[in-house]
């Protein structure tokens, strides 16, 4: 059976504190409704333990778009008491709210970083959930740094925070380190301890972008188990970014056959939230980006124009529509053949041509987008009215 697998949205918080990405109050609201629209299941709306402004978000965030039992509201913390409180005071007014911790796993990150031992690390872990677990049901851990982690550590670390009440067990590859074959190995591997352990406990993957694995990555966890994917629109997020959303969740639809696990997002709003949060945050999207660039359902060569006239899945495996766009679009260059021409004028109902005048006016068109790098609707009127206006 097709399984469903949960998405966890962090624009707002992995994504938003990108350089240049600062959203106001209002704007987060507006990204936080949009995500609503998108139907994701969890929306990351902060880190409260920051600043004020932050910890407001979050909190306005809860009230206004977590009002609906089916979207989990959550906001990050450390594991200390002060980040943990922040987040339930910021949290508690959504119908359905989750703390989120995160503390690290790594050699690096506990002993460079925290300077502890191994043992006090694991403890503090322990500690965060049990308090945590006082002030709301759900709680979500973090492994920091997992894939740089020694294994048997990381599932000491897993084993003991799922016995003090942590429900979402979150393997974040943080740096962007690991490769598909490799971190689908392990996930498989955590995955059989931790529904022997107990099997109402997620397991979800966090995946960073820093050598463009991000979305492989994340599949390769989804094929392997995984229950949960963290993800940002437009793969926004710290340094490389994170696994983009929309990358995730049409791989899973498009290559249904292959995954077998489906989400709830309505795909239909991919691309507007993509260019909410592109505008809202200053940043443009990559315009050979997947999914979201302005390139990715346009055409430009003869020879892709003339099969897709002849037959969309000759180089279309995605359709425009179900992202929330109108069509594709066939770029009019040089190298345009007479079938996407003639396409063109027939749509600006300036097609009815003899075979002699088309020909003549392909002509015309070929020496005018030598000249020019691409030839618009509007060049396509003057070259008609051109050629006619010489006869
Ligand atoms: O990249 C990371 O490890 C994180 C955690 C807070 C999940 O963003
Ligand atoms: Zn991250």
């Amino acid at each position: 059976m097709s399984k469903k697998i949960w998405l966890f949205d962090t624009t707002l918080r992995d994504g938003e504190q990108v350089p240049g990405a600062k959203l106001n109050l209002y704007e987060k609201l507006e990204v936080a409704h949009q995500l609503k629209k998108l139907q994701v299941d969890i929306i990351e709306a902060g880190f409260p333990a920051s600043s004020e402004g932050d910890f407001n978000a979050v909190k306005q965030i809860a009230q206004k778009v977590g009002n609906t039992d089916d979207l989990m509201i959550t906001a990050l913390a450390r594991a200390v008491k002060g980040d943990i409180d922040a987040v339930y005071e910021s949290v508690k007014y959504a119908e359905s709210p989750m703390i989120h911790m995160v503390l690290g796993t790594s050699d690096i990150h506990v002993e460079k970083k925290f300077s502890k031992s191994k043992d006090q690390i694991l403890q503090i872990g322990i500690d965060a959930v049990k308090y945590a677990k006082t002030l709301m049901p759900q709680i979500q851990y973090s492994t920091e740094d997992a894939s740089r982690s020694d294994f048997e550590y990381l599932w000491k670390t897993i084993e003991a925070v799922m016995k003090a009440g942590a429900t979402m067990i979150n393997v974040p590859d943080t740096v962007g380190y690991a490769v598909p074959e490799e971190f689908g190995a392990m996930i498989a591997k955590l995955n059989d301890r931790m529904k022997n352990l107990d099997d109402s406990v997620l397991l979800s993957v966090h995946c960073h972008n820093d050598l463009g694995m991000a979305t492989a990555n994340t599949l390769a966890a989804i094929k392997n188990g995984a229950d949960k994917v963290e993800c940002t629109i437009n793969g926004i997020g710290e340094r490389a970014g994170n696994a983009a959303l929309e990358e995730v969740v049409m791989a899973l639809s498009t290559r249904h056959n292959y995954f077998d696990a489906y989400t709830r997002v309505n795909k239909k709003e991919i691309m507007n939230t993509s260019r909410i949060v592109s505008s809202l945050m200053g940043i443009d999207v990559q315009v050979n980006k997947a999914i979201t660039g302005d390139n990715a359902f346009a055409h430009s060569s003869g020879i892709h124009q003339d099969g897709l006239l002849k037959s969309r899945d000759a180089y279309e495996i995605v359709s425009p529509t179900e992202v929330g766009l109108d069509d594709m679009e066939l770029v009019l260059t040089a190298r345009s053949g007479r079938h996407a021409v003639k396409n063109a004028l027939e749509n600006l109902s300036i097609g009815h041509l003899t075979e002699e005048h088309f020909e003549e006016i392909f002509a015309d068109f070929l020496k005018l987008a030598d000249a020019k790098k691409e030839v618009y609707d509007h060049d396509l009127f003057i070259l008609v009215e051109n050629y006619f206006n010489k006869q």
